[in-house]
């Protein structure tokens, strides 16, 4: 039985604790992480579709937190050190503990997002390539210090033998962190866009205050080092042949640089990663295809290099696979999104008549550039079968819905230019009135989706639109929408083309085709 006296000496203590940690800044910092951790998580069940990017977006947000909190606690020693007028300083020396347990926190719900959810847990690590393993391996290294490091960060720690030089490993965590993001991170695919330089920026600006703080160190240890700035020229030289690299990157042995687009043309989506990668899709379909009856179509899709099944892909234009279905007489189109179930993808779809069709799939493995792989099936009877005779359009608009759309280009076309991404191909919407359509809606990532095929061979060409920023959903445009053909495996063919348009207008989905002439 408890005694009143000790039930309100317990009470007392309590607010006591409690008071205290309303005043610790710690504790704060704390809430906030916490509080931040489950408004990312809701924020993008609201905002992204279910699926798996879902997942992918989640991981990412929490690896950026981590990083972000993971270098402001190492900022804040040399920042401190070198601008003793920063007013609070004691208050955000004191807050750094806190800091780097929040990062280890971020890091921590990161890596099981990633690791059980994005990688496939403990199966999963059969099917990774190497390059996987090892930046998972050095990632799981750096998860061990800072674990090591939060475990470690309460009072009665402080002052033993051992903390310091244990909490120095976090340094050795930051560029195993870093090396890890370069391995497999999304965002730092293309070096040359704004996360990737940002990251560089401000590590850079770390180093070079570490720098001055290990020079002072040195000064006055080695008396003989005075004036040298031994650390401080190392930076500098070690930056200096960073950027030179990175303006003059090392090419390829055929003196080619892979990953390059050519000069001027936008980092499309799906155009940035790795061009050497190669990749097989083995195409099922039931033996014979009735017109108009459901028909479930699989591509299991193998890295080519070891024929391991591909279980990682991006979400070029919101869809981790893209499917194009035209006929032989290219009167019909449909583009529609196979669901993926591991390094499967599978729909049901129908044909609608007999005859030949052409199918085209457009996926991105995380790492390589978006892969393009065409099929052929024939629907009923194949004695169905008849070739087309294709003339190229003299009218460049025409009327589609209560739309008139006019194609515009600088003829004529040319092979040669449309291949390196100097020729531009303009659609221009206007309404039944002759005004401008300035309605267009977001579809897929995008204000318009093109695709042009070779009324010959059935060559495939995913052309991306000019502007590469994704819109939002409440963004409108109109009434011109610009695509850039590019040659992506090769130089494109000339020939006829038939080119298909989509575009969101009012809710409404429109398409509108026309056959153009390639020199
Ligand atoms: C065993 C532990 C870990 C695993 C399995 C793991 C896994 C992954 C994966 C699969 C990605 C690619 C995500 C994507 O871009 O879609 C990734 C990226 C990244 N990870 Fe980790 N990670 C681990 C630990 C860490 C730690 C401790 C940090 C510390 C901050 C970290 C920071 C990052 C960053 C900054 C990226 C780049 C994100 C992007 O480019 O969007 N990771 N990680």
């Amino acid at each position: 039985m408890v005694s009143v006296h000790e039930l309100l000496g317990r009470i007392g203590y309590n607010y006591f604790v409690f008071t205290s940690l309303l005043k610790n800044v710690r504790f704060y910092i704390l809430v906030i992480s916490v509080s931040f951790s489950l408004g990312a998580y809701l924020w993008v069940l609201q905002t992204i579709p279910e699926g798996t990017l879902q997942i992918i977006r989640i991981t990412q947000i929490y690896a950026f937190t981590a990083l972000i909190l993971l270098y402001t606690a190492l900022l804040i020693g040399p920042l401190c050190y070198q601008f003793r007028w920063i007013p609070k300083r004691a208050l955000i020396v004191k807050s750094r503990r806190a800091i780097g347990v929040s990062a280890f926190y971020f890091a921590l719900l990161h890596a099981l997002c990633a690791f059980f959810e994005e990688l496939g847990g403990f199966p999963g690590l059969f099917y990774l390539p190497a390059n996987y393993l090892i930046a998972i391996s050095l990632s799981f290294t750096a998860l061990c210090i800072l674990t090591a490091m939060a475990a470690t960060s309460f009072n009665r720690f402080i002052g033993k033998w051992w903390w310091k030089p244990l909490h120095r490993f976090v340094y050795l965590a930051g560029i195993l962190i870093l090396i890890h993001a370069l391995m497999l991170g999304t965002h730092f695919q293309d070096l040359s866009t704004m996360i990737p330089r940002i990251s560089f920026f401000l590590l850079s600006f770390l180093l070079f205050l570490e720098a001055r703080r290990i020079d002072a160190y040195l000064e006055r240890t080695f008396l003989f080092l005075v004036g040298w700035n031994v650390t401080l020229v190392l930076f500098a030289i070690t930056f200096g042949a960073g950027l030179f690299y990175y303006y003059y990157p090392i090419s390829s042995s055929d003196g080619t640089n892979t990953n390059a687009l050519p000069s001027g043309v936008p980092n499309f989506p799906g155009l940035v990663g790795d061009r050497t990668k190669r990749f097989s899709v083995t195409f099922d379909h039931p033996e014979s295809i009735i017109p108009n009856k459901d028909t479930e179509l699989t591509f299991k899709i193998n890295d080519a290099a070891n024929g391991n099944p591909v279980l990682l892909f991006n979400k070029p234009y919101e869809k981790t696979m893209h499917l194009i279905i035209v006929d032989e007489g290219l009167t019909y189109y449909d583009h529609i999104h196979p669901e993926q179930q591991g390094s499967t993808f599978i729909i049901t779809t129908k044909f609608p008549q007999e005859g030949r069709y052409h199918l085209y799939t457009d996926f991105q493995p995380i790492g390589a550039i978006e892969q393009q792989f065409g099929f052929t099936v024939t629907v009923g009877n194949a004695e169905g079968i008849t070739s087309t005779n294709f003339e190229p359009d003299t009218e460049l608009t025409k009327q589609v819905d209560n739309y008139s759309i006019t194609l515009n280009y600088t003829a004529p076309l040319v092979a040669s230019k449309l291949s390196i991404g100097q020729q531009e191909l303009k659609f221009t919407i206007k309404d039944k009135d002759g005004q401008d359509v300035k309605t267009l809606e977001p579809y897929l990532a995008s204000f318009g989706h093109l695709v042009m095929i070779n009324t010959q061979t059935f060559d495939y060409l995913h052309v991306h639109p000019t502007n590469i920023t994704a819109p939002k959903p409440e963004d409108r445009s109109g009434p011109d929408v610009s695509f850039l053909p590019l040659g992506l495996y090769g130089p494109i063919k000339s020939g006829l083309y038939k080119v298909f348009g989509q575009f969101k207008i009012d809710g409404k989905l429109v398409l509108v085709d026309f056959i153009v002439r390639v020199e």
